[in-house]
């Protein structure tokens, strides 16, 4: 038995068309997991997922589930189920023959399959609603409902494309703490496919970072956030200062590069690389300090950065800050503002911005 629950190798899809939509993708998926897929639109996640289904073919490259070879297996005998972002509820059916249709398709015993969906509907709580059409049927239990079909059948692994699109923000969140919840109690790997950075980061044990059809970065939340691979990711997972310049030098551990505010240093998120090729350095801004120009002395070792306050917006205890560097890029804080108080801080002042280097990844721009 192999150490994986789903593994992809080199996988790849030409549509008909010639659209090149899945490129050179390999992935490993510990059992019980939670993967994020994310992405812009087009970047080829649905692909991804359907050819995990079996719902779309795969152009080359292998799909293993358990160790087993599933690459060219018919959807209906692969241990996976879907669920789809509109549901795809059958209108004309009750919660409970919606419930029980993936049973019958499979022609499992009268009762075994009421011993399942009866089960099913206790866990999702959907017993109240056992016998009513999806007419009636509120945001949420339309959500447990698509899962609960899924999940009837027993998968190895779930696969959900952004399912929870359809759903307002606070119902959204709430279902998000709800799915990861049941995840873990049911220790079935989800694979769950998402537009939003955040849904990605807050749900995933690793998440998967697609750009044109390409992995960026395989990588957990927090490292994802803090040591971005590729200039793409450091852009697309947002909150973090890039500051552009070239590169001085690199030996590994640590590197330096040559900015328009002076030299920078960081982690090098490569090995290798040449003096003066294009690099940036990449922040999380929860980790930059704001001080007023000359008022405290910077420790030792912090990277330095001038700028002007350009907004100041204390709300409750947190304050907005909007600093403006000499290129004109603004760069936007969020610090507590007990953290600032006394500092002087208001729109006009100079400030420096101050971090320390180890925080910072040096990421080379594609060359
Ligand atoms: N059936 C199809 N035939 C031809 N091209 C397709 C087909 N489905 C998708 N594509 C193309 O493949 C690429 C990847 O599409 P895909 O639907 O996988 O993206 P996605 O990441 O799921 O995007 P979104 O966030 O918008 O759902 C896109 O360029 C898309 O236009
Ligand atoms: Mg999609």
């Amino acid at each position: 038995m192999s150490d994986f629950d789903l593994e992809l190798k080199q996988l790849r899809k030409v549509y008909p068309g010639g659209t090149i939509a899945v490129e050179d993708f390999d992935l490993q998926v510990s059992r019980g997991e939670f993967i994020s897929f994310v992405g812009p639109s087009g970047c080829g996640k649905t692909t991804t997922l359907r050819m995990i289904a079996g719902l779309e073919s795969i152009t080359s490259g292998d799909l293993f589930i358990r160790g087993r070879n599933f690459t060219h297996i018919p959807t209906e005998q692969r241990p996976t189920a879907t669920i789809f972002q509109n549901y795809a509820i059958f209108p004309h059916m009750t919660v409970r023959e919606n419930i029980e249709f993936g049973l019958m398709v499979r022609k499992l015993s009268s009762a075994e399959i009421k011993r399942r969906v009866d089960a099913m509907i206790d866990k999702l709580e959907l017993g109240d609603v056992a016998d009513q059409k999806e007419g009636v049927l509120s945001g949420g239990q339309k959500q447990r409902l698509a899962l609960g079909r899924g999940l009837v059948t027993e998968p190895d692994i779930l696969l959900l494309d952004e399912p929870l699109g359809a759903l307002d923000a606070n119902l959204r969140k709430s279902i998000q703490e709800e799915l990861k919840i049941l995840q873990r109690e049911l220790g079935i790997t989800f694979v769950f496919v998402t537009h939003a950075q955040a849904e990605a980061l807050s749900m995933g044990d690793r998440v998967v970072v697609m750009n044109a059809g390409r992995v960026e970065q395989i990588s957990a939340p927090f490292e994802l956030y803090t040591r971005p691979k590729s200039p793409f990711v450091a852009r697309f997972i947002g909150r973090n200062k890039i500051i552009s310049g070239r590169l001085v030098r690199s030996d590994g551990t640590t590197a330096e590069i040559a900015t328009e505010f002076g030299a920078l240093r960081g982690v090098p998120s490569f090995s290798g690389g040449d003096a003066g090729n294009s690099a940036m350095a990449v922040v999380p801004s929860e980790y930059v300090d704001v001080y007023t120009t000359g008022a405290e002395a910077a420790e030792d070792g912090l990277d330095v950065v001038a700028g002007r306050v350009t907004a100041y917006d204390p709300v409750g205890q947190v304050a907005f800050i909007a600093v403006t560097l000499k290129d004109g890029t603004e760069v936007r804080l969020e610090t507590y503002r007990e953290k600032v108080h006394g500092r002087g801080i208001e729109p006009g002042s100079e400030v420096e911005l101050r971090w320390r280097p180890e925080r910072t990844t040096i990421v080379l721009d594609a060359a």
